[in-house]
């Protein structure tokens, strides 16, 4: 197998295994910067990123697929990103996709070329591709709305999925069955069969699934030569980042902690591990390297596809909340679900990452409420419950107690300092900081880069 990764290219590196170097818990090397979604996704973790790659050197995707879709405004122009990294619009920083990330080639290059249209110059060049990741087949894809299709007749519900291959094609990563992007590039011959092997494997399972093997071969080979010269080993190239130069590392998480594989509200999550481990396991960083994880939250909240949500607002609340708001799904165009800010959740993704900071984005869609509600604690049978319940049929009987606010009926959106801000918006700010304990770094105004008030 031929990777741009070479023998030359480990010159002077910091091989440990090579090397034997010792290193001390003092000497882990640069620190990594995550930014993850504290809710159900959609917090604004694409502008959160956007910002602060304008500084970073490396920015990168550790987890999810396609499923993710992150918007980021610059200039006036609206650019959507779901595999690459929000922070490739940065010329002078590289993006690399993560052995943890599920890619569907098709997809990756349509981004990108979509992008390129809009005046995204040379991302082809910026971009590097983990050689471990595994590869999201056409099928998967079609198999993914089988699921849904199954769910909905035997269950009379499915998940709401985004029918991009995620759950399939990370069910094939953890059967041992799936394909990765150095199999793609290594002996092709060998790669056909495990494809024939993995196609003839959901066959056997969904009878009505046709898949032209010879055309996939085909297309996968010509994806696959197009692919090769961003890919690397992901390890070695993570390794360098974190212990060569100085370097800012970014890492960008996608889907959030309530859609986390063991910690969302689970069945009706995604299947990759949306919170601060996976950015260890999805990009092969030791622990020691993680540095600030800044949390992004909306200062309400909102949920795309089916699910138990307590504080949402079947109502002329979640009405306004969802057109001032434009809660729209960026990947698939379904309106998102609204409701008020639930800081029970953000609390509870708090416990497993740890944020250093909160972005609170999209304060300026609340500026036209006469009130305000904030959701503290979730009551049931009338008594107070200690934990954000595991069981998805509790989470759905909970009653939410809730604070209320006056609103500040005032425009917000051309605040650029905590001062701009109404007495009113401030007290609610300072409300839900308080609450979560976590301080709020960012208060989001606007779609667009300027309109992020930085508190500290
Ligand atoms: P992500 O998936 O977390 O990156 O978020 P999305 O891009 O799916 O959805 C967030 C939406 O809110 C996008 O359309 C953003 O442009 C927009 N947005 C982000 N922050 C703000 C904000 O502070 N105010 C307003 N009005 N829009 C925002
Ligand atoms: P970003 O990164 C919002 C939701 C889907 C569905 C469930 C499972 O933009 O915040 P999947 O296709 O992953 O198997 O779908 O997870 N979902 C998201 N919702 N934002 C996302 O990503 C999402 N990624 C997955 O709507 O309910
Ligand atoms: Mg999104």
């Amino acid at each position: 197998m031929s990777l741009s990764w070479s023998a030359k290219d480990h010159k002077n590196t910091n091989q440990p295994a090579a090397t034997g170097q010792k290193r001390s818990r003092n000497d882990a090397g640069n620190k990594v910067t995550v930014v993850l979604g504290a809710q159900w996704g959609d917090e604004g973790k694409g502008k959160v990123v956007d910002l602060l790659a304008t500084e970073a050197d490396f920015v990168c995707r550790c987890q999810g697929g396609n499923n993710a879709g992150h918007t980021v405004v610059v200039d006036g122009k609206e650019y959507d990103f779901h595999l690459l990294p929000s922070g490739i619009i940065n010329t002078k920083s590289v993006s690399l996709i993560g052995n943890g990330v599920v890619i569907h080639l098709p997809g990756l290059f349509e981004e990108g070329d979509k992008n390129e249209k809009k005046g995204l110059k040379g991302w082809e060049k910026r971009l590097i591709v983990s050689d471990r990741a595994h590869i999201v087949f056409d099928f998967h894809q079609v198999v993914d709305g089988l699921q849904e299709t199954e769910r909905q007749a035997q269950e009379g519900k499915n998940i709401g999925t985004t029918k991009k291959g995620i759950g399939p094609a990370y069910s094939s990563k953890a059967s041992r069955t799936g394909l990765r992007v150095c199999d793609l590039l290594g002996d092709f011959k060998d790669f056909s069969t495990r494809f024939k092997n993995l196609v003839r494997q959901y066959q056997s399972m969904y009878p009505s699934l046709t898949v032209d093997v010879e055309d996939q071969l085909k297309k996968l080979k010509e994806y696959g030569e197009r692919l090769r010269p961003m890919v690397r080993d992901g390890v070695y190239y993570m390794y360098e980042a974190l212990h060569g130069a100085p370097k800012k590392i970014l890492v960008e998480g996608a889907n959030a902690a309530l859609l986390d594989i063991d910690f969302g509200t689970y069945p009706f999550v995604t299947s990759s591990n949306c919170t601060v481990g996976g950015a260890c396991t999805g990009l092969g960083i030791p622990p020691l390297n993680i540095g600030e994880v800044f949390g992004v939250s909306k200062a309400y909240t909102t949920r795309v596809g089916i699910g138990a949500f307590p504080t949402e607002q079947l109502n002329a609340v979640g009405e306004l909340l969802q057109t001032r708001g434009h809660e729209v799904g960026v990947t698939t165009g379904r309106k998102r679900r609204c409701g008020w800010l639930d800081l029970i959740i953000v609390r509870y993704a708090h416990m497993i990452n740890g944020f250093t900071a909160i972005a609170l984005t999209k304060l300026d869609i609340l500026d036209v409420l006469d009130e305000i509600k904030v959701g503290v604690a979730y009551k049931l049978n009338g008594k107070r419950i200690p934990h954000f319940p595991a069981n998805m049929d509790v989470l759905q009987k909970v009653e939410v107690e809730y604070e209320t606010f006056p609103g500040w009926k005032t425009d917000t959106s051309a605040a650029r300092k905590w001062n701009d801000l109404p007495a009113k918006a401030q007290n609610y700010i300072r409300f839900v900081e308080n609450h979560i304990g976590v301080p709020i770094k960012w208060v989001g105004v606007g779609k667009s880069r300027e309109c992020m008030i930085q508190m500290f």
